[in-house]
């Protein structure tokens, strides 16, 4: 028995995969491209490790694809690979697409082929777990019930638009050929090993390296957060016990205002690492220009999967940004090694037009 895991050398991938390894011994195929976001350091502590490999390819790739589930007939797909960054998608959506939208359809086809070849007693164990995101429902209005799973599709952004679309193939590849499929809905994640592109990370990084805080428009736009290892458990409880063609919304009860949550990270670097001249971090935020369509809130409704799977998230946001801003601190090496020329670039093109 195997699974394969597209997109395992990102952020969510890596932790999924080694929170897999340290709770089950079937082992792991990682199919990453290595793309800005991809990074192998996240899974140093699997080198050597009999039961994970590691294959560089894109899952647009159908030739490389169709001949690594042949050569693994692995009995689960679960499919994190994706270009996931809202404000990239906003400067440039053409990656969205292609890997999203058609590298998912090249995925599914591969996943297809593979599947109609299988005997009955593989038939019945496969499955293609897809992970989406509560932004394919498109933005709250205050007050307004959490998502469930049969809130409508309104995405607004690029990335949302790609992945509504990876997920729309992904209920059709299910309802038409039968393909076992899953697909998961989740709100922000955050934890160990994020790429310092999105808020928690980004917010660290420039705290500890004396840069402004970019706090975009008001900073009241809300968002669930999500502790990334409760993430993970989720996910396997799916594959374990998910019904094939349902979906499931995964949150963490966690609905926050941006400002809430640098205040959160602020206060703990205050405490965990003091600024050398004894001022507290929070002098260094900034508002900026907006995000152009700027969603205002998202609310995850997670009580199908805790009322059928009996899933509810171990951490509350409290304990949850604790171990996380302890881990950055923990870990300058990684931080450091993340911060390429191409990082410097994007900071450059996201933030230096934005006025204060
Ligand atoms: P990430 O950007 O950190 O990692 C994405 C990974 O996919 C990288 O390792 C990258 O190299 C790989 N990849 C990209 N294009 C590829 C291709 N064509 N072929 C093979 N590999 C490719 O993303 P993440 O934050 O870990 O998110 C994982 C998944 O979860 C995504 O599908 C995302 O839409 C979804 N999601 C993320 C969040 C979140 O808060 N991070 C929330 C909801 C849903
Ligand atoms: O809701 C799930 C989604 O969460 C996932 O599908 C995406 O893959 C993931 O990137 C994340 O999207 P967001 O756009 O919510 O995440 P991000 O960390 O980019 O931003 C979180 C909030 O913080 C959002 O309201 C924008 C704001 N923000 C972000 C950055 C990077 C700022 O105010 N300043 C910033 O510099």
């Amino acid at each position: 028995m195997t699974i394969l895991v597209t997109g395992g050398a990102g952020f969510i991938g890596s932790n999924f995969i080694i929170d897999w390894l340290a709770e089950r011994d079937e082992p792991v195929i990682n199919l990453d491209q290595l793309t800005y976001a991809g990074n192998l350091e996240n899974l140093a502590e699997l080198r050597g490790d009999p039961r994970y490999a590691f294959v560089r390819g894109d899952i647009g790739d159908r030739a490389a694809i169709a001949d690594l589930l042949e050569r693994h007939a692995p009995r689960a797909v679960i499919h994190f690979a994706a270009e996931s960054h809202v404000d990239r998608s906003i400067h440039g959506p053409g990656d969205f697409i292609q890997t999203n939208v058609v590298g998912t359809f090249h995925l599914l086809e591969c996943a297809r082929a593979r599947f109609s070849a299988m005997d009955a007693a593989g038939e019945a164990a496969f499955r293609f777990l897809h992970v989406s995101t509560d932004e394919v429902y498109g933005s709250l209005e205050s007050g307004a019930p959490a998502f469930s799973e049969v809130h409508r599709y309104q995405p607004n952004s690029p990335y949302s638009a790609s992945k509504a679309s990876s997920d729309h193939l992904v209920r059709a590849y299910g309802h038409t050929y039968g393909l076992p499929v899953l697909t998961t809905h989740c709100s922000n994640n955050y934890g160990p090993y994020q790429f310092p592109e999105k808020l928690i990370p980004l917010m660290i990084v420039n705290a500890l390296t004396g840069k402004f805080l970019p706090i975009y428009g008001d900073g009241r736009q809300i968002r669930d957060w999500l502790y990334v290892s409760d993430h993970c458990a989720a996910i396997r409880r799916v594959l374990d016990a998910g019904r094939p063609g349902e979906t499931y919304n995964i949150g963490g009860w966690n609905e926050l205002p941006n400002l809430d949550i640098v205040r959160a990270v602020v206060g703990l670097l205050d405490e965990l690492h003091p600024r050398a001249d004894g001022r507290s971090y929070g002098e260094q935020i900034v508002h900026v220009a907006d995000r152009p369509g700027h969603d205002r809130r998202y609310a995850i409704d997670a009580g199908k999967i805790e009322r059928e799977l009996g899933w509810r998230p171990a951490e509350t946001f409290a304990t949850g940004i604790r171990k996380t801003v302890r881990w950055y601190l923990d870990h300058p090496d990684w931080l450091a090694n993340v911060q390429s020329g191409a990082y410097r670039d994007w900071l450059e093109k996201n933030y230096t037009d934005r006025n204060r």
